[in-house]
């Protein structure tokens, strides 16, 4: 007797999502599987609840993007924007952030970082918890390429002094204006400080080649 053998096939499955589980955590991420086209990658570390990346991807279709968030529930959030958006060139991965550009991207793999409004831990005894220190600017070299850029965003001064502190002071970047055309994706922390009249800071860093 032969057994029906179809149910032995696999059958394609369509996918239902943007986010992405890395089968090993401590091997970096082959890229050229998360995208069904190479190009260009920018990251987003702590994309919140997507608004920023989901609008920002949209119009630049050229260039593949990664969004960072360790709170599955906002990862969801920006997956379900970038999906329904029908979007190809997002990624979504939850995972903590300088453990992602340390350990998991290629080194150099990277063209830009986005970082806004990372969380500003405003007490003293808290502010070891900063993501950006002074060991920060060395990690997020060696995941850019040559000339590759990180833009920063916040509300916080102390926290903006302390982020320009350490990347000014940095012999690996040189400062840089924040284009216009970028300005304008807001992210939704930035919408709500925006309405309440609070400015947003900005910076940038280039990477010296
Ligand atoms: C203040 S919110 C800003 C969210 C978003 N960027 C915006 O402007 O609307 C900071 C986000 O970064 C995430 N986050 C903070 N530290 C992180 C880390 N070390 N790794 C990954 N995500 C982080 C938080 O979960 C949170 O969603």
């Amino acid at each position: 007797m032969t057994l029906p053998t179809s149910h032995l096939t696999p059958t394609p499955t369509t996918p239902t999502s943007l986010i992405h589980i890395p089968e090993n955590y401590f091997e970096i991420l082959r890229l050229e599987t998360l995208f069904p086209v190479p190009q260009p990658l920018e990251v987003e570390i702590g994309s919140g609840d997507g608004s920023f990346l989901a609008a920002y991807a949209a119009a630049r279709t050229g260039v593949n993007f990664v969004g960072v968030e360790r709170l599955l529930g906002r990862l969801r959030k920006l997956d379900k924007k970038a999906f329904r958006a029908g979007l190809t060139n997002v990624c979504c991965v939850r995972i903590e952030a300088s453990y992602f550009l340390e350990f998991m991207i290629p080194k150099a793999g990277v063209c830009a970082v986005h970082i806004y409004f990372p969380d500003p831990w405003p007490k003293r005894r808290h502010h070891k918890n900063r993501l950006i220190n002074e060991r920060f600017p060395e990690i997020v070299a060696q995941a850019l390429g040559p000339s590759g850029i990180v833009y920063l965003r916040t509300d916080d001064a102390a926290y903006f002094d302390q982020m320009i502190e350490c990347f000014g002071k940095s012999p690996l970047f040189q400062s840089e204006d924040t284009p216009g055309d970028l300005r304008k994706f807001l992210t939704d922390f930035e919408r709500g400080f925006t309405d309440r009249g609070v400015p947003t800071r900005h910076a940038a860093y280039r990477k010296i080649s």
